[in-house]
């Protein structure tokens, strides 16, 4: 698996402990995937039949298991480099029928490996940041080709800032946040204290700014295209085929 294999999640106990301190060091984490459920209900209540969902970069199904809880009717097929993550997806959606996982990452995807179906709705988060800027085209140009006409793309995930003033406030902001949640859930000491400089540190992170991801959906042929929400450098973003 090339690259994949060479970054920190094809190391379980890296996993483990992404999804152990997911809630308090991801920024609105809660919320994000309410707004995509939202989105979701929105766009395909009225649609005949299940709805086909892709989840790039699944993690431990988080995603899918929350767009599992509307009562629109879905067949989902994940993805993601790690078997460990794979691992605990299948275990979270042991009681829905219709789930497919796949191991596979992005660059064997970008590179031809087959998955079979076509999708209504392709959604991912916190996972394409650890492409680079010529990946991160090839792969959006990928999900274009598997989404069905009108199918969408949402991309939970965080960005480059435009310039240094603002990076540096987000980050700020960042451990605002952070702090905030060590109370509201009474956590005390210095955990977490070096979330941010840990993400700045790790290679395996290759943020790009909105814009260049925008324009690179809309160069791609995506419409409706726009920026959901945005909080320092959590954004959620996507468009429409
Ligand atoms: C930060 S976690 C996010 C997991 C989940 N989507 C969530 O929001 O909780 C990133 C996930 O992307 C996967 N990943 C990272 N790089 C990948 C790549 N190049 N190909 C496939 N999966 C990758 C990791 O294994 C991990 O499960």
């Amino acid at each position: 698996m090339g690259q994949f294999e060479q970054s920190h999640w094809a190391e379980p106990d890296f996993s483990r402990k992404f999804v152990e301190s997911a809630d308090i060091a991801i920024v609105e984490r809660k919320r994000s995937h309410a707004i995509m459920k939202s989105f979701f209900r929105h766009q395909f209540m009225h649609k005949d039949g299940r709805i086909d969902l892709l989840d790039l970069g699944c993690g431990d199904g988080i995603l899918t298991y929350e767009l599992m809880q509307t009562e629109v009717p879905l067949s989902a097929t994940l993805v993601d480099g790690s078997e460990e993550m794979l691992g605990k997806a299948k275990e979270r959606l042991k009681d829905y029928p219709d789930i497919l996982a796949v191991r596979a990452s992005f660059q064997e995807l970008i590179g031809g490996k087959v998955i079979a179906d076509d999708f209504d709705f392709i959604v991912s988060s916190l996972a394409i940041h650890h492409l680079d800027m010529k990946e991160k085209r090839e792969l959006f140009g990928w999900v274009y080709a598997r989404l069905r006409n009108n199918g969408c793309f949402m991309n939970i995930d965080v960005v480059l800032a435009p310039n240094e003033v603002l990076e540096e406030w987000y980050m700020v902001l960042w451990q605002e946040w952070i702090t905030e949640k060590k109370k509201e859930t009474g956590i005390t000491g210095d955990i977490y204290g070096d979330t941010m400089k840990r993400y700045k540190d790790n290679r395996d992170n290759k943020p790009d700014s909105l814009d260049s991801q925008m324009d690179a959906l809309k160069a791609i042929g995506f419409r409706d295209m726009d920026c959901y929400y945005k909080y320092g450098i959590f954004t959620i973003y996507g468009g429409r085929k």
